[in-house]
């Protein structure tokens, strides 16, 4: 299976978002990624529910729903209701993670764990085959446009050397272009966020286009 591509719409020109999906929706891109920042978790206040409803409305790929809230248990169901396909939550933010996705997946979404560049990644050990996603993260979390953090690769290579879920998606955030995109891959990533590098392009689709063929 080709790598999944994941545009980040933090980076998509505010003023004219219908446009921006509209070439996301023709695009080879797979799925629209959502950043939810709420200003305590992260030193950021991105954007909510009405937003990612009227999202909804016209985008025709799933939406993967990066969560960087405080306690975001609250809110689960107001993301199924508001159009979330693959609901991703912060592990340093969950008390009870193995309760939390379990939720998520009651709800019917695909359930996601995100992990910050110094988390470890054997805090989901053992509850690898429990999720559908891990989304690690290759900057601090809060800002598009930040330099990639070299020591992902090696975060990759030891989820793989403890992954059990054969099924299990490894999505990277956080300043991917085409400069790691590839190594990102070979060291076993499936699925590849990036923002400001596809929408500050002169041309999104083709910049999708290279990063799916890279
Ligand atoms: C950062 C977000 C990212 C961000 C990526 O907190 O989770 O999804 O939008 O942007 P780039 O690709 O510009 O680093
Ligand atoms: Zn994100």
């Amino acid at each position: 299976m080709s790598v999944i591509i994941s545009p980040s719409l933090l980076s998509a020109n505010f003023l004219n978002l219908e446009r921006d999906i509209e070439t996301i929706n023709k695009s080879k891109a797979d799925w629209f990624h959502l950043d939810i920042m709420d200003g305590i978790f992260v030193p950021n206040i991105s954007f909510g529910f009405p937003i990612i409803k009227s999202i909804k409305k016209i985008a025709k790929k799933p939406l993967d729903v990066h969560l960087m809230i405080t306690n975001p248990d609250r809110y689960i169901s107001e993301f199924k209701n508001s159009g979330a396909d693959i609901l991703t939550v912060h592990a340093e933010t969950c008390n009870h993670l193995h309760r939390t996705i379990q939720n998520i997946k009651a709800h019917g979404m695909k359930a996601g764990v995100s992990i910050n560049p110094h988390t470890p990644v054997n805090i989901v050990e053992n509850i690898l085959n429990d999720i559908d996603l891990i989304l690690i993260m290759s900057v601090n979390p809060g800002f598009g446009g930040q330099k990639f953090i070299e020591n992902t690769y090696n975060k990759i290579k030891k989820l793989k050397s403890i992954n059990t879920n054969n099924n299990l998606i490894i999505e990277i955030d956080g300043g991917v272009d085409d400069t790691n995109a590839k190594k990102l891959i070979d060291s076993g990533a499936n699925a590849l966020v990036a923002g400001s590098y596809i929408f500050k392009s002169n041309d999104i689709a083709k910049t999708i286009d290279n990063l799916k063929n890279i």
